[in-house]
Parts: structure tokens; C-alpha cells; sequence
């Protein structure tokens, strides 16, 4: 079948091309995928199956289940943010909130500013929502932070909205307030709408604390805040995420809800809502379970010549510079899986300025970091 333009157009994840890729090879440690190692807590997998066994097997509203909309705009406060539950719409995982706030905040035509690197998904979502993606680039000696001054170099009349995305996936960069006060000085200037990815606000290291850009003066009625349980409380499976916003841009994206699946999976949103009422200390353990796994990561990365590693500030990769190497990323990433089969995305997969860069993730078990280090290290010496 000739399929349309824009599904033609719309590009294919690096990262998981990567993943396919390894499915072809035995004996694979995979260093590539942004997948918690730790299960679902016991106390939110059971809410889900006497969510099941009680009967909660039927549509939801659109925004979802309103205990839940209730619990994230509460939630929602530890961020300064002041919202109920009709500023809140659940959604499948935070890849459709991101979405669908790009079809609400743009129209065909018009352009959005995405940081590079960036999570790849941002560009499926502007092909599917025909919004021209401008990049702005970041770079390793600003430790890849967004420069206000880069966002408005890139403006035009077009220019509708702005992703910005912290902490970040792939650089682990988290902004700080003041960085953010200077972006949203940009944005109230040119009467730009924010979508806010903080897909990992709780995933953060050293001290940090998680900003939001729309807790800043003037900046609720023209962000979209996205997050996700994906990553918060290692549900990547159960695909519920989030957005909070404008109740008017909330209820048209609730309608486009209905075109796309009309809800987010009952059952699961009562996982989600025992998972926000109940107790947090299984988030903070696998937080620090994460930054022991960093640190145990960066001091391997330091012994392999080559390579030469920031500290993230957040999330759970580190965006290594593989220029010492002398190989473009894809290169490496592709030595390092028919060499040492280890999985890494090349940092080229998350936007132009990723070259020279590769994306190692630090979420899975610690076994498969170790092993991981060691065989890269030795592929790297051979
Ligand atoms: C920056 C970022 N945003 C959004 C997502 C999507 O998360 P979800 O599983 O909630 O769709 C990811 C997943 O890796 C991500 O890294």
C-alpha cells in the first residue's frame, strides 16, 4: 500500500532501532533503554488486580478517572503549582500528552523550538502534528543546558511553542530556576506556549530540586506540564502519564482523547492513583538506588580511555563524548554491540548536536553495568 507523506515523514526512533537491532545477537547486556530495572512496588501492582477483581473494566472519562485528576493536582503542588482536577487530563504514558498539547498549542504549519539533543519522539510528534521543528542546540561545555539567548536567536512569526524537557533525557541536565526564569522572559516576550516535559522531576541527584517552568510569574496559563508514573514508580508498561495546563487547552485535549482512544486503561489508573495516595519511600529508594548506579558508571567510564563523561544532574543516563575515539556514534554504537554486545544509542539519534556522544542508560540492575563496563572497556582496548 502507498502510505501518506506524513507517515512517511514521521522519523523512526534511534533507540529503539537500536533495541531491534540487538535482537539479532545473543547474549546481550542492554545499556540502551530508558527501562527501570526495578518492578512495579508490590502496593500499586495489587491496587491494579483488586482494581480488576472490583470491577473496574469499563470507559473512563476522556480526562480520566476524576480521584485521579484530583490526586496529580495535588500532587502537582510540590512544584508550586497551583491546579485542580480540571487542569489535569491522564493520558497513554507522557509520549501522548506531549502530543496532544502539540496539537493543541500549534497548527499545521507552524513551528515549535526543540532542545537538541532531545528525546526522538519529540519529532514523530511534530510530523504527526505537521509542526516544523526548529533545534536548538545545546552543547556539552554549557553541560548541554538550554540558553534562553539560543531560544530567541532561532523565533520567527511562526513560531508557536517551545519543548523544553528537565531533567533531561539524554544529557541529564536539570535547569535551574534561574535558567528557567530566563527562558520564561523569552516566552512572555513572544507570547510562546511551553510544553514542559518532566517526565523525570523526581529522578534527580546531589541535592537538586525539581523547578517547573509554569510555577513561574505568568507562566501557568501558557504551559503544559507533562509527566509520567513511567519512571517516578517504574510503571513503563502500564502507560500512564499526564498533563496539566489551561483547563480550555485540557478539555480540547481530552476531546482529541476520544479520537485516539478515548481513555487511559481503568484499571491502571486506579494502579496510578495508589501509587500517588500511598507511601513515597519506594520512590526514594530506587532514586538512590539510581545515583549509586550512576556513580558506580561515571568512575568505571573514567578508566576507559576515549571516553570522557559528564555528571547528571538528573534522570538516569549519562551522555558520554565519544570523540576521543575517533569514531562517529553510530560507529560506536555498533562496535560496542558486535563487539562487546552492549547496547548504547548513538548520541546522533537525539538530534545533531548528539554526534560525538553516546546515550548509556544507568536505570537497569547493577550486574549488567558492571559486566556492560568491563566488556566495553575491553572491546575499546582490542
Ligand atoms: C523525556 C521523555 N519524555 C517522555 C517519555 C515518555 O514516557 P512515557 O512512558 O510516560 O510515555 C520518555 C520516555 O523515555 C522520555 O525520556
Amino acid at each position: 500500500m502507498q502510505t501518506s507523506r506524513r507517515a512517511e515523514a514521521s522519523p523512526r526512533s534511534g533507540i529503539r532501532e537500536m533495541f531491534d537491532l540487538a535482537a539479532s545477537y545473543e547474549d546481550v547486556i542492554s545499556l540502551g533503554i530508558g527501562e527501570p530495572g526495578f518492578q512495579t512496588p508490590p502496593h500499586i501492582v495489587e491496587a491494579g488486580v483488586k482494581a480488576l477483581r472490583e470491577g473496574h473494566t469499563k470507559y473512563t472519562p476522556n480526562a480520566g478517572i476524576p480521584s485521579l485528576r484530583e490526586a496529580i493536582a495535588h500532587k502537582m503542588s510540590d512544584y508550586g503549582l497551583n491546579v485542580n482536577g480540571e487542569n489535569v487530563m491522564v493520558t497513554t504514558g507522557a509520549g501522548e500528552a506531549i502530543l496532544l498539547s502539540l496539537l493543541v498549542t500549534t497548527d499545521p504549519g507552524d513551528e515549535v523550538v526543540i532542545p537538541d539533543p532531545c528525546w526522538p519522539n519529540y519529532f514523530g510528534h511534530a510530523a504527526i502534528a505537521g509542526t516544523n521543528v526548529k533545534l536548538v542546540k545545546t552543547y556539552e561545555e554549557d553541560h548541554f543546558h538550554l540558553r534562553a539567548e539560543s531560544i530567541e536567536s532561532l523565533l520567527t512569526p511562526r513560531t508557536k511553542a517551545l519543548i523544553i524537557n528537565t531533567p533531561s533525557n539524554p544529557t541529564g541536565a536539570v535547569l535551574s530556576r534561574q535558567e528557567l526564569e530566563d527562558i520564561s522572559r523569552v516566552v512572555l516576550k513572544h507570547d510562546l506556549k511551553v510544553i514542559s516535559d518532566e517526565t523525570y522531576s523526581e529522578i534527580i541527584y546531589d541535592g537538586r530540586r525539581h523547578v517547573s517552568i509554569a510555577s513561574l510569574p505568568g507562566m501557568a496559563d501558557r504551559t503544559i506540564v507533562v509527566n509520567s508514573f513511567s519512571k517516578t514508580y517504574a510503571m513503563t508498561g502500564w502507560r500512564v502519564g499526564f498533563a496539566v495546563g489551561d483547563s480550555n487547552a485540557i478539555t480540547q485535549m481530552a476531546k482529541l482523547q476520544e479520537s485516539v482512544s478515548s481513555c487511559v486503561n481503568a484499571s491502571a489508573q486506579q494502579a496510578c492513583l495508589a501509587a500517588l495516595r500511598g507511601p513515597q519511600d519506594c520512590v526514594k529508594e530506587m532514586v538512590e538506588g539510581y545515583r549509586k548506579r550512576r556513580d558506580m558508571l561515571l568512575s568505571g567510564l573514567q578508566e576507559i580511555p576515549g571516553i570522557s563523561c559528564l555528571v547528571p544532574e538528573g534522570s538516569f543516563y549519562v551522555f558520554p563524548s565519544i570523540k576521543g575515539l575517533g569514531l562517529s556514534s553510530r560507529e560506536a554504537a555498533m562496535k560496542f554491540l558486535r563487539e562487546a554486545r552492549v547496547v548504547v544509542v548513538p548520541g546522533s539519534a537525539f538530534g545533531e548536536s548528539g554526534e560525538g556522544y553516546i546515550r548509556i542508560s544507568f536505570c537497569g540492575s547493577r550486574e549488567d553495568i558492571k559486566e556492560g563496563l568491563n566488556r566495553l572497556r575491553q572491546a575499546i582496548k582490542n
